[in-house]
This record gives structure tokens, C-alpha cells and sequence, in this order.
């Protein structure tokens, strides 16, 4: 029986250092063999191994749970260790997520945007009560609003929705989905005593809900299949409602 022939894959990678003033942005292109199985992770790190051992890329968990390996693979922002180079064709592109701060070549600091994001919409259980009384037991919540905020909770902080979102590219400032969605998941959360009006203070302008432009790319690129639109639709509804 003849073996099957491996597939020769053209990967094309902007290259750039941005510490490096001798350096400017380039586009390198290697080839490497096609494994079965093979995932970008692993095709990254052959081109490391065996071509070129000063390429720049993050990778930590390799199972589409930490969020670190978000890239523009063929244009399109996604997680590198989740995509088989069999889904692609034998020409690939890569390039860093645009919005972040470059590392190089493919590293950004999304971790840097993220923690500014955190603090700016402050996403964690805001309590008025000064003292934890820790011999209280917590409420019960609904199992199906648990569920809810679980899965608004299943985000990686990937930022690929941040790349696919032309307003955010227009307006540095805009929150984006990402920002929409922690808002919408602690606005959910009965432990969060913020009022309406403290979220409005938060989300209620055009760098909140009211900034977004319905362009759906955050949706359709999220590698989480996260519910954007429906959470920021509820968010704006609820800001409207507030305003009044
Ligand atoms: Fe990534 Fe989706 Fe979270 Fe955006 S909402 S950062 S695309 S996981
Ligand atoms: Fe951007 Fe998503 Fe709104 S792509 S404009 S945040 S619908
Ligand atoms: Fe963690 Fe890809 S390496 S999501």
C-alpha cells in the first residue's frame, strides 16, 4: 500500500522587532512538513527547532483554555493551538493580533490591556457591606443563573474579539465585547450590589453600549462561542432604561 504523501506547508509569518531600531516589518516564509494532527502550536515550533530558534510566539496551555496564542491566522483573529493546519490550505499567513502592544513577531501583551480593562470596568463582586461575615452562608442562586454566568465566565481574555471589532479600531477607548461581557456578567450576579446607576457611570456612553455598532465580528470570531450580542443587547436595554 502506497504511504500517503505529506502535504509541504508555505507558512508566512510578519516578522518584526520592535525594540530593534535596525529592524521593520517583514514577511518570512517557511516550509515544513505536515503532520497528521498537526496544530499551528506544533507547526510553531517545528519552524522554531529546526529554521529559525529567535521566532517570537505564546503559547501556555495548548488546549484553548489561557488565551495566550490569539493571532491573525489567514486574517482571521483566532487561538493558534486550537487550529489544524489540515482545515488550511498549504499557504498560511500569520500576523500578531493588531490593537496590542508587540512583543515581537507574533507576541502581544494582551495582558496589559486586559488588566487595564479590569480595573477600568472593575470586574470583580462589589459588596456595601464592610465586614465578610464568613459564618453566613452564601444565597442560594437559581442553578439556571449560575449557569448563566458560568458561561459568560468561560472567557480567555484571548482578545480576538477586540481584533475583530472595526469600532474599537476607530475608538481606542470603546470597552469592546470583551469589556461588555464582564460588565453584563457581574451586572447578572445577585452578589454584586452595584445599582443601575453605578453600571451607567460605567457602561452607560459611547465608549460603553452605546459605542457599539452591532458590526458582529466580535461574535463570529469569539474561539469561546461566548454570547456577545445577546449580553451587550441586555446591557443596552438595561442602560436605556436607566438613563430615563
Ligand atoms: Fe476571547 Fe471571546 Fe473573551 Fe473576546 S469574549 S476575549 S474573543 S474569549
Ligand atoms: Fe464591535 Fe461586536 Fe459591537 S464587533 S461594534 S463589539 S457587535
Ligand atoms: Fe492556551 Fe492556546 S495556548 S489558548
Amino acid at each position: 500500500m502506497s504511504e500517503k504523501k505529506q502535504r509541504i506547508l508555505k507558512i508566512s509569518i510578519l516578522r518584526f522587532d520592535p525594540h530593534d531600531p535596525e529592524d521593520f516589518p517583514h514577511m518570512e516564509t517557511f516550509e515544513i512538513e505536515e503532520a497528521d494532527g498537526m496544530t499551528l502550536f506544533i507547526a510553531l515550533n517545528e519552524i522554531r527547532e529546526h529554521h529559525d530558534n529567535s521566532l517570537k510566539f505564546d503559547f501556555v496551555c495548548r488546549a484553548g483554555i489561557c488565551g495566550s496564542c490569539s493571532m491573525l491566522v489567514n486574517g482571521r483573529p483566532t487561538l493558534a493551538c486550537r487550529t489544524l493546519t489540515a482545515k488550511l490550505d498549504e499557504n498560511i499567513t500569520l500576523a500578531p493580533l493588531p490593537l496590542f502592544e508587540l512583543i515581537g513577531d507574533l507576541s502581544i501583551y494582551t495582558g496589559k490591556w486586559m488588566r487595564g480593562l479590569n480595573e477600568r470596568i472593575e470586574s470583580w463582586i462589589h459588596h456595601k457591606e464592610k465586614e465578610l461575615n464568613v459564618d453566613k452562608l452564601e444565597e442560594r442562586m437559581e442553578p439556571s443563573l449560575a449557569d448563566e454566568i458560568y458561561e459568560l465566565d468561560r472567557c480567555v481574555e484571548c482578545g480576538c474579539c477586540v481584533a475583530g471589532c472595526g469600532t474599537i479600531q476607530m475608538r481606542p477607548e470603546f470597552l469592546g465585547a470583551v469589556g461588555l461581557n464582564k460588565v453584563a456578567r457581574y451586572k447578572l450576579d445577585p452578589r454584586d450590589d452595584r445599582s443601575d446607576e453605578e453600571y451607567y457611570e460605567i457602561v452607560g456612553d459611547e465608549d460603553g453600549v452605546f459605542g457599539c455598532m452591532t458590526l458582529l465580528g466580535c461574535e463570529d470570531v469569539c474561539p469561546k462561542d461566548l454570547p456577545l450580542q445577546s449580553k451587550i443587547a441586555y446591557m443596552r436595554r438595561l442602560m436605556l432604561k436607566t438613563a430615563k
